[in-house]
């Protein structure tokens, strides 16, 4: 089921027509290909090896089903182009807490107006649709333009975990930001 369909302007100039839905099983390798490729940016994400194995992949997105989480795709002309999810984490009392994850392959960044964007309000209408309350996440301090993003679309800042992460040497706070739904 379409979502939301709207025309941007990509940052390399041509004008193409982005279909927010939720995900289908077919959707899985170009899922993984665009979080493999943000694996190997090594600047974004707490993850340094490729998540290559079919079996972990399709785990991955029947979770995400049995859980009843959200997984929505950005897509253009059927291919994914980025994904957002927010998901229930473990505990037993958190049902109402939701844990979002969003990424994009890099040649659809920065697009107008923003894909990232576009893929976040509606996995938030979504997460209201299905009763969560509050929606949490965690961020690089270096990552700037997810931060503005996250701002604009309503997240606040409430706590930082210094040198949380290390990679090649470099470390990286976490920032984490939460949103309340109304
Ligand atoms: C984070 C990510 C999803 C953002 O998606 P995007 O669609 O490219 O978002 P943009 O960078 O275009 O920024 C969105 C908004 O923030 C604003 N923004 C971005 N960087 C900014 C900056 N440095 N200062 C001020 N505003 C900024 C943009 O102007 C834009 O606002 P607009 O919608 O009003 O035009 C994307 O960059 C990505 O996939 N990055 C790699 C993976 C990643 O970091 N995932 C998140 C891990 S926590």
């Amino acid at each position: 089921m379409i979502l939301e369909s709207v025309e941007v302007t990509l940052s390399n100039g041509p004008l193409v027509k982005i279909i927010i839905r939720h995900a289908i099983k077919s959707d899985l390798s170009m899922i993984w290909e665009n979080f493999n490729s943000v694996v190997c940016e090594k600047r974004f994400i707490p993850v340094i090896s490729e998540i290559t194995n079919k079996y972990e992949q399709e785990s991955w997105f029947y979770n995400h089903q049995n859980e009843n989480n959200i997984v929505l795709v950005a897509t253009i002309d059927e291919k994914v182009v980025g994904h957002c999810t927010i998901e229930h984490n473990n505990w037993e009392c958190s049902e109402q807490a939701g844990e979002l994850g969003i990424l994009l392959n890099k040649t659809y960044r920065n697009a107008k107006p923003s894909i990232g964007g576009l893929l976040m309000k509606n996995a938030l209408r979504e997460a209201k649709l299905k009763g969560f309350e509050k929606v949490n996440l965690s961020v690089f301090h270096t990552n700037t333009n997810a931060i503005e993003l996250y701002k604009k679309m309503g997240f606040k800042i409430v706590g930082t975990r210094k040198k949380q992460f290390l990679i090649d040497g470099i470390y990286y706070d976490e920032i984490i930001m939460d949103y309340f739904i109304d």
